[in-house]
């Protein structure tokens, strides 16, 4: 059914201005400063949008789904994370295909796309992580590349013995990322020292998750975001650092571009709104609040917040990865390095930040926009099509209600998540309705259920763009 949504003001990344909006098949078709409904179909779902926000709809690049982590699988599926996305606005995500060294990444990325396909309500796409890089590995990178729409891949400068890579092997793919035209996503630590830091504090009787932060201190980060940063200026392949979370990392992000490195940053919600006390909380529900790079010192939040506004930070996503607390989180009681790393936010995101960003004075809304839609796209090969709001784009549309007032629950949520970190916290705005692709999915924060179609979120085939 075709869709006008009148009256609302449009915000892209550059600009806002009160028009119509007007949405035939998969993409919008008008924008023009009023539309006669008269000259529609008639079955044109008119949405009236007067004083709201028309965002395109939001990208998180940056989620964990089917995430086998830590001994146990993160607690949602693609039905109830997607869900989640769209109710929070999100109508795109990139997930991590996260495999095992013993999996080969063909495999994985079958495994990935099968389980999305089949329940996704959001559009998808992924970022590859490569946790072996042997002879099969790469040849099966470059076909992935060429045949199954892979334009990113991940690594992880962390997880000892889990999923990190030799520096020899991290050289290699590099230099394969630079031939393809693939940009690389990195999880900056230093892994050797975390694995130190982490036996010290054990070994003294420190296994409260209170000391999850001191465990992987800030230099570690930023010694991680340094050693990417060489690697990729020796090899000139493009460098994406996710969840950046403190000004010291950010400064070697800094002086890495500064002498022409080809590196880009992205910031998550938890470093933006919680510093590292959340983490410290007693009875354990410190536990809820660990994720690495860990939740650093209040004064990171501040510093985090000013780059995104100068736009230093490209992208914010969520690195949403839900674990429960009552039966996963707990296998960490007896020492933090066994608690399952990683905080759910996937609806939450948008409204965060349009309450600790938009309405807190730290970013104007194009910023938002920029930040939680548009660079993304630009950045993983979706622009034009996501993450602006044009003739020709899909109508991947948020009306969002900058009004509304309430408080987070978990009982809001449709991610299975047995807890929310964001519990009881102000919640200023929500997205009144969602459009994918012109359908619409959600209504006033919640998911719009259609018993008559299977799941209706599509795979997105990139090609590379770096
Ligand atoms: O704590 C986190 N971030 N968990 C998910 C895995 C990762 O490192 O992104
Ligand atoms: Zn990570
Ligand atoms: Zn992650």
């Amino acid at each position: 059914m075709p869709i006008l949504i009148r009256g609302g003001t449009i915000v892209t990344a550059d600009e806002q201005r009160v028009a119509d909006v007007y949405a035939e098949g998969e993409t919008i078709t008008r924008i023009e400063p009023t539309i006669d409904p008269k000259s529609l179909p008639r079955a044109t779902e008119i949405i009236d949008a007067t004083g709201k926000l028309i965002f395109p709809g939001f990208i998180d690049p940056h989620v964990h789904i089917h995430l086998p982590f830590m001994g146990t699988l993160a607690a949602d599926n693609h039905d109830s994370a997607t869900r989640a996305a769209l109710a929070g606005g999100t109508t795109t995500v990139i997930e991590m295909i996260c495999p095992s060294p013993q999996d080969e990444p063909a495999a994985a990325f079958n495994t990935w796309h099968t389980l999305a396909a089949a329940s996704s309500h959001c559009d998808f796409t992924f970022h590859q992580a490569v946790v072996r890089f042997d002879a099969l590995a790469r040849a099966q990178l470059r076909e992935l590349v060429a045949t199954r729409g892979v334009a990113s891949f991940k690594v992880f400068l962390a997880y000892k013995g889990a999923l990190d890579l030799s520096d020899e092997n991290l050289l290699a793919l590099l230099e394969l990322a630079k031939e393809l035209g693939v940009i690389v996503t990195a999880h900056c630590e230093n892994a050797d020292a975390v694995a130190f830091m982490q036996k010290r504090l054990i070994d003294a009787g420190h296994t409260g998750t209170e000391f999850h932060e001191p465990s992987r201190p800030e230099c570690v980060e930023a010694d991680g975001v340094h050693h990417l940063a060489t690697l990729a200026e020796l090899t000139g392949a493009h460098v994406y650092v996710v969840h950046t979370s403190c000004e010291s990392a950010l400064q070697q992000a800094r002086e890495a571009r500064a002498r022409g490195v080809n590196l880009w940053v992205e910031a998550v919600v938890p470093h933006l709104v919680f510093d590292k006390s959340a983490a410290e909380r007693s009875d354990f529900e410190g536990a809820k609040y660990l994720m690495s790079p860990p939740l650093r010192a209040a004064h990171n939040i501040e510093s985090l917040w000013s780059a995104i506004a100068r736009r230093e930070i490209s992208t914010i996503g969520t690195d949403h990865a839900p674990f429960h607390f009552a039966t996963q989180k707990s296998l960490g009681r007896h020492a933090f390095t066994a608690v399952p790393n990683g905080i759910g936010s996937i609806q939450e995101r948008v409204d965060l930040l349009y309450t600790h960003g938009v309405i807190a004075g730290r970013i104007d809304l194009c910023t938002l926009v920029d930040a939680a839609s548009t660079q993304a796209a630009k950045l993983f090969g979706l622009f034009p099509r996501k993450g602006t709001i044009a003739v020709g784009s899909d109508a991947d549309l948020v009306v969002y209600d900058p009004n509304f007032r309430a408080r987070f629950t978990r009982e809001g949520s449709e991610s299975a998540l047995d807890y929310s970190a964001y519990e009881g916290m102000e919640r200023c705005g929500r997205a009144s309705v969602v459009t994918l692709r012109g359908r619409i999915v959600a209504r006033d924060g919640s998911f719009v259920h259609d018993a008559s179609r299977a799941a209706g979120g599509r795979y997105l085939a990139r090609r590379p763009t770096h």
